[in-house]
């Protein structure tokens, strides 16, 4: 098998032959969990928890469910009402945590490099499921699954990235992973929301949106982080969806066949026009939620199966 991570901590680290595995075998829990009985017992006995230290709905709700799916013992910690609240340290979390002897541990965190900092610390898998602005991988494998399934395929595609890409750790997973696999990226947005260093990455940049969008394939929007703002980025909302919005008009541009991508929650009319978010035509993001499920199970799948063997070979006195 060709996936050897021991955490999936962001796309970073991740060779392609690793996140086509990961692709692959996600397709097969699509197909499992379109059946009226999904249910398979890979994970039976294992115990995952999820710690979630900022709001999520379809990214801990799809954790959640891929783990039950899967047959895993699922535990949600509530990190609005834990010990965190009365100064305990994510450090301290994690050790009690640890001291639970859980096999899966996925945690969104609000703090860029957090979650690594976690996986040094317990002896368990550990899945990022967001940490700050650094690295959402989850996310990035699901659009990318959803842009195979719709696409044909995952290379030679026009892939424009558009709206507050400083502030998004989805956008910064997804260049990583479309990068790797030898995609045409274009990041569209006001130069205020754009990250520092972007122009060595490889990437086209346009503030236009309409010069952006023209022949893309793939259009992936983004939210306005503002809890991750701290002063006036954009002049305002209405300015904002006049130049960066994603309408009818703008999306005449792009390729006849383009797609139409958020990882949300979306803001109707500040990034997205309402009614191109549901045409089912162009809009692929309730696919996203979709996927975003069977690529969590092909997640937790391949890296108890490495924790499995590296706990057997340790059992054995054997190196992995
Ligand atoms: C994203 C996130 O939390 O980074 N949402 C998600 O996981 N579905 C994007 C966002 O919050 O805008």
């Amino acid at each position: 098998m060709s996936f050897r991570a021991r955490h999936l901590l962001g796309i970073d680290h991740l060779k392609p032959a690793e996140i086509v595995t990961l692709l692959d075998l996600a397709e097969e829990y699509v197909a499992l969990n379109r059946r009226t009985v999904k249910h398979s017992d890979v994970l039976a006995g294992l115990t995952q928890i999820n710690m979630f230290f900022e709001n999520s709905t379809r990214t801990q709700s799809s954790f959640e469910l891929a783990g039950k799916r899967l047959g895993a013992d699922v535990m949600n910690m509530s990190m609005q009402t834990s010990s965190v609240k009365k100064g305990e340290t994510l450090i301290d979390t994690a050790l009690t945590l640890n001291a639970m002897q859980p096999d899966l541990l996925v945690v969104r965190h609000p703090n860029s490099g957090a979650v690594n900092l976690l996986a040094e610390k317990v002896n368990c898998a550990v899945i990022n499921a967001g940490d700050g602005r650094h690295e959402h991988p989850t996310q990035a494998l699901l659009d990318a699954l959803t842009i195979r399934r719709a696409k044909g395929r995952l290379q030679r595609l026009t892939i424009a990235i558009c709206g507050d890409i400083a502030h998004s750790r989805v956008a910064r997973s997804n260049l990583i992973l479309l990068g790797k696999m030898e995609n045409r990226i274009r990041l569209i947005g006001p130069s205020t929301l754009m990250p520092a260093g972007v122009k060595d990455m490889g990437v086209e940049l346009y503030e236009d949106m309409r010069e952006g969008l023209t022949g893309a394939d793939v259009v992936m929007m983004l939210r306005l982080q503002r809890e991750r703002m701290d002063g006036g980025f954009i002049p305002s909302e209405r300015e904002y969806f006049h130049r960066w919005g994603l309408d009818a008009e703008k999306l005449a541009l792009a390729a006849p066949d383009a797609i139409v991508m958020h990882p949300g929650p979306m803001n109707r009319g500040v990034e997205i026009d309402g009614t191109i978010a549901d045409d089912i035509n162009r809009s692929v993001i309730q696919d996203q939620v979709e996927m975003g499920v069977a690529v969590r199970m092909a997640a937790l799948d391949l890296l108890a199966r490495n924790l499995r063997a590296e706990r057997g070979a340790k059992a054995s006195g054997v190196m992995v």
